[in-house]
This record gives C-alpha cells, sequence and structure tokens, in this order.
C-alpha cells in the first residue's frame, strides 16, 4: 500500500533543508547584497537616487518616549528627512556587559518610530560622543579597565570600543533597521571629532583613527559610515564638518559628498552662564550658505535639545536644561519663528532639487560683497542663489537681467533662477511668546541629612584621596573628615580672629562644616573646575571636627585625556592663623563617607522615603531633604519646576530624577543686544545675565499620574522651599508681521508674485479666540508690544477677526484690496497681528 506519509530519512532531509534555507533567509537579511545608500561626490544617493537631505538631531534619553513621537512628527513638519541621533553608551552598559535598553534608552523604539513617520536616521554609535553628556558617553568603570587609555591605540580601549559598537550593529541588524533591510538607517557614525587630538597626539592617534575606520567599515552595515572632523578618514568613510557655518569646508576626496554633521541651532547653557541664543536669520544664512556652496546634507544640532535628566550632564556644569535654543524648545513645543522659517528654508531648497544635484554651482560676483550662485540640470531646471555678505547694508544687485535687494547678511533663494521665493533675513513665520503660567505650591516636610558618619559605611585613609576613584560616579557626593585639636592657649580664642580655613579642590562645589555647623560653601565654574574655599573658621580649645562635602557636578566629556581629570579635596588643606602660625590638614588621617543617608536610605522613593520620620517644615537649612505630594495640573499643557527660591541640589518626581537645579548659581556674562548680522559665534547673542542660568526644570507629563505625585529634593545650600512652585508652559501670543514684499513660497507656486500672506496657526487643539492686534499699513514694534503707524487700514482688524477668530489656521495675504484699499498709497506696507489661541 502507498503511502502519502514521507519516510524518516526524507521528513529529516527537508527539515535540514528548510533548516538551510531558513540560515539562508536569515543570513542575507543580515548582509547587506547591494548597497542601497550609496554617495558621490554630489550626495548621498538612496535607491539611485543623489538627495539634498536635512537632519536634525533628538538625543532619544533627552525626552521620555512619550514624547518622542510627537518630535519627530514635529521635525517632519518642519522639513526634515533625517533624524541624527548619538548612541548613548553609558546609558546602555552602566556595568560591564550588563545591558539597558529599555524606558528612554529604548534605541530600537525610538528607530522605529523614526521610520513609521517615513524618516531616515544617522546613527552616531561613537562611541565616544562628547554631546555635554557625562563622560563624554563612557560608562565609568571603563576607566577602571587595566591597561586603558582612552581613544588612542591602547588595546584594552580598543577592545571595549568594538565589542560595543558591534553589540549596537548587531542589534540594529537583528531589527532589520539599516535601510537595505527596509529600515530608516541611512548613515553610522564612528568616533567624533578626533580630527583635532590626531593632530595634537600623532602617530599613536593616527593608527587608532585607522583601526577605528577599519573596525567601523568591516562590520558589513551596507551604509556609508561618517567621521565629523577628521580630515584622515580613510576611504570609503565620509569626513563631515561641524560648527556655526560650514561653507569653507570640503570633504578630504573629490568623490566624497560636502556633508555638515552639526550646524549649531544654539548652544548650551552652563550653570553660571547666560543663556545662548542663535538668531534664526543667521541659521538660514549658514544653511543657505552650505549649500550655494554644493552642500547637500545638513543637520541641525540639536533640532530638540531636550533635558539631561538625572546625573547625566557632562561638562562639568552643563545645565540641566539641554534647550540649545534648538527649533523645538526643551519642552517639546515649537520655538517660533526658528521652526517656521527654517521650514520655509527647507521647501525653498527642496524646489530647488533637481538642479543642485546636478552639478557644482557657477559662481559670479555681483559686487563688492555679493555673490551669485547657480546650479543648472540637464533638462533645463535652474536655481540661484543671490548672497550679500555685507554686515550693514543692502546690496542692490542685478542679475539675469533683474534687479534684486538682498538685505544685509543674507541669501535669497531663487527656484526658478527668476523669482525670489526665500530671504534668510526675511522673516514671515510667526512669532510665539511662551509663557510659564504658576499653578501651584506644595507642602512641604522635611528631613535633615545626617552629618555623622556610619561607622560601617566610612573608612578612614592617611591623605586625601580623589573623588571619582573613590565613588567610581555611583553619586555626586563624597564627605571628607578630619579632626583637628587646638590647645587651650590658642591666642585666638581670646582675640576672636579665629583661623582661616582653606581647602584646595579639584572640583566641582564643597560645603564646609566646622563641628556640625555650615561655616561655607564654594563652587567652580565652566571655565575651570578648580576651587579654593577660604573662610574664617570658629573651632573650639580641645577636639574639632572639620567635615567637607565635596560634590561633582557632571563629568568632563571633552578635551584632552579627560578621563584622568580629577575631582574632589585634592588639597593643600591649611589652617592659618594660630600660633604656630599655619597648620597642614593635608597628610594627617582622614575619613571618608560616600554619599548621602538620604542616598543610602533612597529617599527619592515612595518606599525609601516612608522608611524615616519627617517632620515640621525647616526652611533655609543646609543638607536637607523635602518631600510634598502633589495632583498633576490638569490639561495637556508641558511642566516644569520653578526653583527659583532655591540653592543647589537634585530633584525626583516618583522616583525619577528630573536632574541636578542650581538656581542659586547666578549667570554671569556678556547680554549686549543681538543682532544678527554678522559671525555668529556662542556668546554673541545671550540673556539670563545676573539671573539664575537655570530656574524651570522640566517635568515630563508622563512620569505624573492624576493624583499622589511624590516630590522629592535634596537641598545643598540653604534655600526656602516654600518658593518652589509647578508652572505650565504655553504659547502665549501669536504673532505675524509680514510685508506686501516678503519673498513668498505659496505666491510662487501659484505664480501670483506679488501676494504674500499672513499665516497664523495655534497648536494643535487650540483655536483663535482674541486678536489682540491688528493693522494693515506700517504697524510698529515686535511682537508683544505692537502698535499702528501713522498708515493703517481701518479694516484691519475686522478683516483678522472675521478670518482667524475660532480657527487653528487662518491666512491673509498682505494686499490693500483684502482691507478695504490702500490706506497710504507709495509707502510699503505690511501687516502686523498679535492673537492668543486657547
Ligand atoms: C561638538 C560635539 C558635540 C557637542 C557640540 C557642542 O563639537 O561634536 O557632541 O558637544 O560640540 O554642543
Amino acid at each position: 500500500m502507498g503511502s502519502t506519509r514521507p519516510s524518516p530519512e526524507l521528513q529529516e532531509k527537508s527539515l535540514l533543508f528548510a533548516a538551510a534555507t531558513m540560515a539562508g533567509v536569515l543570513l542575507s537579511l543580515l548582509t547587506p547584497a547591494t548597497s542601497a545608500v550609496a554617495y558621490d561626490h554630489k550626495a548621498i544617493i538612496v535607491n539611485g537616487q543623489r538627495r539634498i537631505l536635512f537632519s536634525g538631531s533628538i538625543h532619544y534619553p533627552r525626552s521620555s518616549p512619550e514624547m518622542w513621537a510627537d518630535l519627530i512628527e514635529k521635525a517632519k513638519d518642519g522639513g526634515l528627512d533625517v533624524i541624527q541621533t548619538y548612541v548613548f553608551w553609558n546609558g546602555h552598559e552602566p556595568s560591564p556587559g550588563q545591558y539597558y535598553f529599555e524606558d528612554r534608552y529604548d534605541l530600537v523604539r525610538f528607530i522605529k518610530l523614526v521610520q513609521q513617520a517615513g524618516l531616515y536616521v544617522n546613527l552616531r554609535i561613537g562611541p565616544y560622543i562628547c554631546a555635554e553628556w557625562n563622560f563624554g558617553g563612557f560608562p565609568v568603570w571603563l576607566k577602571y579597565v587595566p591597561g586603558i587609555k582612552f581613544r588612542t591605540d591602547n588595546e584594552p580601549f580598543k577592545a571595549a570600543m568594538k565589542n560595543f559598537t558591534v553589540k549596537i550593529v548587531s542589534m540594529m541588524k537583528s531589527e532589520g533597521l539599516f535601510e537595505w533591510q527596509g529600515g530608516p538607517i541611512i548613515l553610522c557614525q564612528v568616533e567624533n571629532e578626533f580630527g583635532p587630538l590626531e593632530w595634537d597626539q600623532g602617530e599613536p592617534a593616527k593608527a587608532y583613527a585607522a583601526w577605528a575606520a577599519q573596525m567601523a567599515t568591516g562590520l558589513d552595515t551596507g551604509v556609508p559610515w561618517i567621521m565629523c572632523k577628521e580630515d584622515d578618514a580613510p576611504d570609503p568613510i565620509i569626513n563631515t564638518w561641524n560648527g556655526f557655518y560650514g561653507d569653507y569646508f570640503s570633504p578630504n576626496q573629490p568623490y566624497k559628498p560636502t556633508m555638515f554633521t552639526e550646524a549649531w541651532t544654539g548652544w548650551f547653557t552652563g550653570f553660571g552662564g547666560p543663556v545662548p541664543h542663535r538668531p534664526v536669520e543667521d541659521l538660514a544664512f549658514s544653511i543657505a550658505k552650505f549649500i550655494q556652496k554644493g552642500g547637500s546634507f545638513a543637520n541641525y544640532y540639536m533640532y530638540h535639545g531636550g533635558t539631561n535628566f538625572g546625573r547625566t550632564a557632562g561638562g562639568p556644569f552643563i545645565a540641566t536644561s539641554y534647550d540649545y535654543d534648538a527649533p523645538i524648545d526643551e519642552f517639546g513645543l515649537l520655538r517660533q519663528p526658528k521652526w517656521g522659517h527654517l521650514k520655509d528654508l527647507h521647501r525653498a531648497i527642496k524646489l530647488s532639487e533637481t538642479a543642485l544635484i546636478s552639478g557644482d554651482p557657477i559662481v559670479k560676483s555681483l559686487g563688492n560683497s555679493q555673490e551669485s550662485h547657480v546650479f543648472r540640470s540637464n533638462s533645463g531646471d535652474c536655481a540661484a542663489f543671490l548672497a550679500n555678505y555685507d554686515t550693514q547694508f543692502y546690496g542692490k544687485v542685478t542679475f539675469n537681467g533683474l534687479h534684486y535687494d538682498l538685505p544685509p547678511w543674507s541669501i535669497s533663494i531663487l527656484p526658478d533662477c527668476k523669482t525670489t521665493i526665500f530671504n534668510t533675513a526675511k522673516v514671515g513665520a510667526q512669532t510665539s511668546l511662551m509663557k510659564m503660567n504658576p499653578v501651584g505650591n506644595f507642602s512641604w516636610l522635611s528631613y535633615s541629612d545626617d552629618i555623622n558618619f556610619d561607622d560601617d559605611k566610612s573608612f578612614t585613609f592617611v591623605g586625601l584621596l580623589e573623588q571619582l576613584n573613590v565613588t567610581r560616579d555611583s553619586t555626586d557626593y563624597l564627605w571628607y573628615r578630619t579632626n583637628v585639636d587646638i590647645a587651650e592657649n590658642e591666642s585666638f580664642l581670646k582675640s576672636g580672629a579665629y583661623p582661616i580655613l582653606t581647602v584646595m579642590s579639584a572640583g566641582h562645589s564643597l560645603n564646609v562644616f566646622i563641628n556640625g555647623q555650615l561655616a561655607g560653601s564654594a563652587y567652580a565654574g565652566l571655565q575651570d573646575p578648580r576651587l579654593t574655599y577660604s573662610g574664617s573658621v570658629k573651632l573650639w580649645a580641645g577636639n574639632n571636627i572639620i567635615s567637607i562635602l565635596s560634590a561633582s557636578v557632571g563629568l568632563p566629556n571633552v578635551g584632552e585625556h579627560f578621563e584622568s581629570w580629577n575631582i574632589g579635596v585634592l588639597g593643600p588643606v591649611t589652617l592659618n592663623g594660630l600660633n604656630e602660625g599655619r597648620r597642614d590638614l593635608t597628610s594627617q588621617t582622614w575619613t571618608y563617607q560616600i554619599g548621602l543617608k538620604g542616598e543610602a536610605l533612597n529617599l527619592h522613593t515612595l518606599s525609601g522615603s516612608s522608611s524615616v520620620e519627617w517632620g515640621e517644615l525647616l526652611p533655609k537649612q543646609p543638607l536637607t531633604w523635602y518631600k510634598a505630594f502633589f495632583n498633576a495640573p490638569e490639561g495637556n499643557d508641558p511642566l516644569a519646576i520653578d526653583m527659583i527660591s532655591m540653592g543647589k541640589g537634585q530633584l525626583w518626581i516618583n522616583g525619577q530624577s528630573i536632574g541636578r537645579y542650581w538656581p542659586g548659581y547666578i549667570a554671569t556674562g556678556d547680554c549686549s543686544p543681538c543682532d544678527y548680522r554678522g559671525e555668529f559665534n556662542e556668546t554673541k547673542c545671550q540673556s539670563n545675565c545676573g539671573a539664575p542660568s537655570q530656574r524651570w526644570y522640566h517635568v515630563p507629563r508622563s512620569w505624573l499620574n492624576p493624583t499622589g505625585n511624590l516630590m522629592v529634593l535634596f537641598e545643598e545650600w540653604a534655600g526656602d522651599p516654600t518658593g518652589i512652585s509647578m508652572a505650565t508652559r504655553n504659547v502665549g501670543s501669536i504673532c505675524a508681521h509680514v510685508s506686501e514684499w516678503q519673498p513668498s513660497m505659496i505666491s510662487w507656486r501659484t505664480k501670483d508674485y506679488k501676494n504674500p500672506k499672513v499665516h497664523l496657526s495655534c497648536e494643535q487643539g487650540k483655536r483663535m479666540t482674541t486678536i489682540k492686534f491688528a493693522s494693515f499699513g506700517n504697524p510698529q514694534g515686535a511682537c508683544g508690544y505692537y502698535s499702528v503707524g501713522n498708515c493703517h487700514a481701518n479694516k484691519s482688524y475686522d478683516v483678522f477677526v472675521k478670518k482667524c477668530l475660532g480657527q487653528q489656521l487662518c491666512s491673509v495675504a498682505v494686499i490693500s484690496e483684502v482691507f478695504g484699499g490702500d490706506p497710504c498709497p507709495g509707502v510699503l506696507k505690511a501687516s502686523a497681528v498679535e492673537a492668543i489661541c486657547e
């Protein structure tokens, strides 16, 4: 009788065959067949197409996963094609071989969200990343691998670096995230700005750079690798540029594209420093200048800066806010007009794309400081950039027989070589005035941290110990304690001229206690982490205890061999003004305790905080823990804690660390008025001088429950928690000021050249409820304080009320007909409007 069942051998064979096929399929899934992403001298080529790509940096651990989709959507809406992120090694491998990819470190989830939005990813694996991130992204344990030296031709370092890079690349492959697998990753980066170090360090550095390049390309990612600021990047790696401007840069081979991996949108804030801003007119100018030169990839660093939660800030002294003056602010709201003006820039450049990718520009002088850059395609497309580099005056130029007026320090874009549809200095996008609205205070209980040491947790040592070696960065804090005997016959005991205690520390801040009483504090700053405490100390006859709480404020992330920099009280520690003159305490016996008692008790968590008795509020006490319960404010607006009344410390909500706070550090620096014209640098347009460098601390909404949230803070100085409040952040007013001659996209598309429009838009879910101001004529002032000029159409207000009130979006043409006729013929007119969205 015939059987339909296969024989056992046949079964085995077909199983083997199936397994082999599966393996084959798997293998083909994990090795790039033909590269879908390539490059030539002009551009990155995706699926056979040269592309002009706009990219923006969004660092996944600097926001909550619940914010990611919205940030990515806003980036897409702003005209970006690519999201760039670093990979944060110390977040992913907190101890050797123990990996973490959850929550804010869920890299795969982040990349998949970018993919769902239809954008590409530029993955900067590093694993050295700089980034104002603790230790430049290196795990602290790496420093203690025997024989290690960072970022040089050193075997233990190279082994660890390779191990992590392989880990990330394999993870991306197995998740199918490279472009040839149908994923979004089109570019990878190895190392970060190694060129300048290589220059200083010579041979071993050169060997290391070559090794890093080879190691990376050997991983078969199927997408190009880049090395930023690395003139030496060997083929096939593309060397790219980082800076405020990128137009002087050319890659190291004529067959590589010109790429700007970090166009700095602003700059970071340091505790003690003012808050930097970069005018969008200058940022747009920089990008247009880069594209007109032939550049084809520009990444905004940062597009959303976000927050250095926990103790992730580098530095030292990098603030908790990493807002960066980016197009999307720290809280995830659009920064307008920055976001909108760049969106307009991207549209203008994308309309020119066919001509731009076809070849190199023809550059001609149009005057002393004026130039044209013209791109043409074989099929007849023509796009032109008209630039005026003069920092003071308009450039009146003739181009192809037509006249153009170019504002100072600006570039006009003409996607058809005739019509100006965008000028970098003429901002048509709406402005948003942001508001912080106080929504409630807290009822606090307090708990004093203990200045006395636990015998089982402390240890003694003769001499002073370096802090990082002792704490391994498990905490910001290290206690140093020593005894001082004062004889009965010390003359200061009678005269009252107390001795001076001098404490030299390698960083970053400290509190000094004499016999349990706070004697004073000292701290360093961004420029130099070292500090000296010097103050008179009330010692008594007999035994005195000097206790010093040394605090670190973020490990360095940049600089030559930053891993070897020290922290903590390294001495000398001296007492001056004794009968014997000077007594050196440096080499005597010191007792150490790592961290605070409250840290050991986990007071920041719900369970830890209920393990101790909290007392009535004790305001203005140093080394004090405070806790309060609160309900989430209504609505969806982003939240912040206003810490204005506090000194220095750390803050947690429901066990999650909001970060270090330090409103007691007042910003000093140059806050003179800002003019977009002329070369920008990070100190040019700063604000906040004379005020705390950072007053508000972002609380992600998703960290809150509707009721019963626990807030805990630890105050090092003697701040007053009764002044702390919760605030929501939203858009107060939206404004637009558009002139009759504003270059306009829409009008260009409809070929209706002289018809610019005011466009207003409220955030999702909000509508315009009030028109605060409207004038078609020659309105004066700026958003928040417009006034009517001597030319004003009486119907201005009615027109905006009719078109905009109750709407989320509205557009009104800036032409006399709309406003019932020309209020002042012969005068150049504009519309200015201010509205409120609710
Ligand atoms: C760059 C570096 C970035 C970041 C930036 C300043 O040099 O590559 O990681 O540190 O400077 O914000």
